[in-house]
């Protein structure tokens, strides 16, 4: 009888409201190709992270003060006296980075396998846009606590948009709400990281969503699995996302999470890249910091603008540095989209890029001295060369054949079982070493430096084989 009921009001329920169709659209009868591999978690990933973003910045809002006199000490209460208040604050500091991280390699992703490419444009657009949206958002959440770098991180970015000719300094001026970052500035940061950047969020990351399904996923194989159907018009090389992808999902969300949860309770600070040390010390307008540095997933555009002598033409290669990302469709000229069909001068020109762009984040969080500013231009001047020439060498590249149907490759989660015992030794147990009665029954996994050390080796091998 309670069943009847409860099955009246979901059918009366589906009558008015297409739950079940957007099910079956998306999930049951949407067919993703079969071929993914580990790089197709960090979108998933990326949904997760936004999640715990917003949860944990709710939970924050209850108790941090957004005023100027209050703001650093109610961070502190957060975490001493809060109940659960260092584990929220640390979930939210910490999934700050982990959605860096995700998104770059998300990012990177898409550029091996050339996923921006047609028919995917407008996927890549919302997902720079999303990139864009990402980073004002965590500007603007690291001067929430006021510390010494929240202040001047902020002094220091917003005063480069009085470099900008004629409207720079009222520019700046507008931006902040007072002369110099002040309660103004405060009070405006707290309204945009709670409440309008997250909704411009999440409305893109649908829009991100919708451009994907109306097209469909790439692959590793970068092809087109819509081009083969069988006679129920079903991709023959397609899966249904669910159960299959959901599944796959959420297993790659547990592994995930045992990264996460391992900074959160071991290393929240990251030595200095997630917290940075001065932000424990509350803002002082009267004492510049003496050095510094924005959090680690700026500083390669941070970077980009310090190799510039000029500040304006500083900001101007900065901003570019971003917009060229915008452009990538089509500035790449070859038709092949999977970096496994793609020229070794392609994949060598890619791999001094991402060497490039890793080296201007280290330097970034370096002083700016004469020798490494050489550097740092001389890796601007390679990323903005594997962009800006990237109209000829691809169009004179010459590809491999790419097969019709996905094809069987070796990935390396295949080998991750043994990888895994490779990389650790068992040891016993150190607590119970000492009691005879338990010696040997308890074994730990360690790292283990030898096996560490040839994965690598044979790591760094496979990638210059790979070159070709
Ligand atoms: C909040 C941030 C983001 C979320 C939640 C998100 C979510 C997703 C999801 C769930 C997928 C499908 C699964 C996958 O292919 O991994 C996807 C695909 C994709 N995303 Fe994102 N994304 C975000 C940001 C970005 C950014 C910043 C870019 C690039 C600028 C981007 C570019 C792409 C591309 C090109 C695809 C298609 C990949 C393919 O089919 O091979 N996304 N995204």
């Amino acid at each position: 009888m309670k069943m009847n009921r409860l099955a009246d009001i979901g059918q009366w329920i589906l009558e008015r409201f297409p739950l079940a169709k957007v099910w079956e659209d998306h999930m049951t009868h949407y067919y993703a190709p079969k071929n993914f591999n580990i790089w197709y978690f960090f979108g998933s990933l990326a949904l997760l992270l936004l999640l715990n973003q917003i949860v944990t910045g709710i939970l924050l809002t209850m108790n941090y003060k957004p005023d100027a006199h209050l703001a650093f000490d109610s961070v502190e209460y957060i975490m001493r006296d809060v109940h659960w208040g260092w584990l929220i604050r640390y979930m939210h500091s910490t999934g700050a980075s982990a959605f860096f991280i995700v998104i770059y390699l998300h990012m990177f992703r898409g550029v091996m396998y050339g996923s921006f490419k047609q028919p995917r444009e407008l996927v890549w657009i919302f997902g720079m846009l999303i990139f864009v949206c990402l980073m004002a958002e965590a500007f603007m959440g690291y001067l929430l606590p006021w510390g010494q770098m929240s202040y001047w991180g902020a002094q220091v970015i917003i005063s480069l948009f009085s470099a900008i000719p004629v409207i720079g300094d009222d520019l700046s001026l507008w931006i902040r709400g007072d002369y110099v970052v002040s309660d103004a500035t405060l009070n405006r940061f707290f309204a945009f990281h709670v409440i309008a950047v997250p909704l411009v969020l999440i409305m893109l990351v649908f829009m991100h969503l919708v451009a994907l399904h109306e097209v469909g996923s790439n692959n590793p194989d970068g092809i087109e699995i819509k081009k083969y159907k069988d006679e129920n018009g079903v991709p023959l090389d397609g899966i249904p996302f669910h159960p299959y992808y959901t599944v796959k999902d959420i297993f790659g969300a547990a592994v995930f999470l045992l990264f996460f949860a391992t900074v959160i309770f071991y290393m929240p600070e990251m030595n200095g890249y997630f917290l940075e040390h001065a932000n424990f010390i509350p803002a002082d307008p009267m004492k510049t910091p003496d050095h510094i540095a924005p959090v680690w997933y700026f500083t390669p555009f941070y970077a980009i603008l310090r190799a510039i002598p000029d500040k304006f033409a500083g900001v101007v290669a900065m901003a570019g540095s971003i917009v060229v990302l915008f452009l990538l469709p089509w500035l790449d000229r070859n038709p092949v989209k999977s970096i496994r069909y793609r020229s070794g001068f392609y994949k060598k020109a890619l791999l001094l890029f991402v060497i490039s762009f890793i080296s201007l984040g280290y330097l970034g969080t370096q002083p700016a001295t004469p020798t490494l500013t050489l550097f740092a231009r001389f890796f601007t001047a390679i990323y903005f060369g594997f962009f800006l020439l990237m109209p000829l060498y691809t169009r004179w590249e010459k590809t491999k054949p790419v097969p019709t149907r996905v094809s069987p490759h070796h990935e390396i989660e295949d080998d991750l079982p043994a990888l895994i015992e490779e990389i650790t030794v068992l040891k016993p147990s150190a607590s119970e070493i000492g009691d005879p009665a338990f010696r040997g029954a308890f074994y730990n996994r360690r790292p283990n430096p030898d096996g560490i050390m040839k994965v690598l080796g044979r790591f760094a091998k496979r990638i210059v084989e790979s070159l070709d």
